[in-house]
């Protein structure tokens, strides 16, 4: 009966791909729920894990689950005729494509969280989605605990979204507000968010902004319906933050955030973009603050509207999963098309990042001596973009440094107006590296 035992009192099978930080989330959450789950359910469901794929299977032998469960072999997961529902929780783009097409190619729905998966392979899934009749549920890939997709796909469905701005990514939020408050160094703060189980496997793409750029790529694929190709997003991650920005952000009434700016612009276009950036402090993002996730989003119907969560984390992202898994089991064995988001319009294109407008803050490494603003200055003048603000702030242990970080506000301007007078600067001899630019939104 594929998973499904006597009607009336259905046992849903769920093939569990991976048991990390979010598996055992899962596997802990349908332990202490479970009841609560099928009493809240229309239809008498009980969920039960039936298998479950690791890579390491000496790492679960703790007992808190049965050892007969576990397995290293994804087809026995997959391919087992009691798992109805499949739940891929390992991470990566290889082996979690092949157990999530071979799911969909078998007809059963997947529930996943991996937003990297999605997000570069996406078309091919959805497609294979598409085929088979047969649905994928990506709630945790996008904000954790936050029910974000389910409020895009099917809250504001009579919505037109014009914009969402985000702060989606856990851990470099995490990063940047133990920066600001405890002083910790970039790699103390990221130990801390790996210890926490907020940090990605390999949590470069945490701090590179490709986490969170994945997430808006989805995102921007709910609201517009067309596949986005992740070499088009414009992505800066948090590492070159350094406390300067965040002191001089202070001092100015902003804070330093990763932010994901998703717009449409009225000629269809979208604009999507991932940037360190200047919020200001009377803004409700800028009080979000460690793990914690917000999605402002503008839709021209409902206007204003933010949903604020845990981003990361074991329960805050189980607790998506499992929503997911309820939505897969009720729906098991049903008839029809499947309720599952698919891409709907073919159309759509990205706005260049060379036309999207903000003003900036520019920090240089210059060596500092008699004209080196004035030589700055000059090729800002030439390209037409104004200065509103210069600083240049004493390092009080060596205050004759030759070598100092110069901070310089620019008024709006096109990105790829900054980015050409940017390269002319970095080739003058004062400068020495390329200078790191932070948006200043005004949301
Ligand atoms: P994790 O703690 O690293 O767990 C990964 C699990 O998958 C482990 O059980 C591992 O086995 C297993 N696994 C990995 N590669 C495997 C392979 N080749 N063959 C068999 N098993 C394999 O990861 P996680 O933090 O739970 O994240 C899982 C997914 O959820 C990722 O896509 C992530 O982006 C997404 N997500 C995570 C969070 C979060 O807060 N952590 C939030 C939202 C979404 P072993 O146990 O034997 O090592
Ligand atoms: N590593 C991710 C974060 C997990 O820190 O937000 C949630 O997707």
């Amino acid at each position: 009966m594929n998973g499904l035992e006597s009607a009336g009192n259905r046992v849903c099978g769920i093939g569990l791909a991976g048991c990390g930080t979010v598996g055992m989330g899962v596997v802990r959450t349908l332990a202490r729920n479970g009841a609560l789950i099928r009493q809240r359910l229309a239809a008498d469901v009980t969920l039960e894990v039936k298998k479950i794929l690791v890579r390491d299977l000496a790492k679960h032998r703790s007992g808190e689950v049965a050892p007969e469960l576990f397995t290293r072999d994804w087809q026995a997961v997959v391919e087992d005729p009691a798992v109805s529902v499949v739940v891929e929780l390992i991470g990566g783009t290889d082996l979690a494509f092949t157990i999530v097409a071979r799911a969909l190619e078998l007809g059963k729905p997947v529930v996943t969280g991996n937003k990297a998966l999605l997000a570069e392979r996406g078309e091919e899934l959805f497609g294979l989605s598409r085929k088979y009749n047969t649905p994928i549920h990506f709630e945790a890939a996008v904000a954790g605990g936050i029910p974000i997709i389910k409020s895009v796909r099917e809250a504001f469905v009579g919505n037109r979204i014009t914009a969402m701005t985000g702060i989606i990514n856990g851990t470099s939020n995490y990063i940047l507000q133990r920066m600001a408050e405890a002083g910790l160094d970039f790699q103390s703060a990221l130990a801390e968010a790996q210890q926490l189980g907020y940090a990605e496997a390999d949590p470069t793409l945490d701090v590179n902004g490709w986490d969170a750029a994945h997430k808006a790529i989805l995102l921007a694929t709910l609201a517009y319906g067309f596949p986005i190709a992740t070499e088009s997003v414009h992505v800066l991650g948090i590492q070159q933050v350094k406390p300067i920005d965040i002191e001089f952000a202070k001092q100015l009434g902003y804070v330093v955030k990763l932010l994901a700016v998703i717009r449409e612009h009225s000629e269809g276009a979208v604009e999507i973009r991932l940037q360190p950036s200047f919020v200001s402090r009377s803004h409700i993002l800028a009080s979000v603050n460690g793990v914690f996730n917000a999605v402002a989003v503008h839709g021209d119907a409902v206007g204003d509207a933010v949903f604020y969560g845990r981003g990361a984390g074991q329960d805050p992202t189980a607790s998506a999963v499992v929503a997911d898994l309820v939505e897969a089991a009720s729906a098991c064995g049903a008839e029809g098309k499947h309720r599952g988001f698919l891409p709907w319009s073919e159309g759509g294109s990205l706005v260049p990042i060379e036309d999207t407008e903000t003003a900036y803050y520019v920090r240089f490494d210059v060596t500092d001596r008699l004209g080196v603003i004035a030589e700055i200055a000059q090729v800002l003048a030439a390209a037409k973009i104004g200065i509103s603000g210069t600083h240049s702030p004493v390092n009080p242990e060596d205050p004759e440094a030759a070598f100092v970080d110069m901070v310089f506000l620019l008024h709006r301007c096109p990105y790829g107006t900054l980015q050409q007078a940017l390269k002319k600067i970095e080739a003058l001899d004062c400068v020495n590296s390329p200078p790191v630019v932070f948006r200043i939104e005004v949301l």
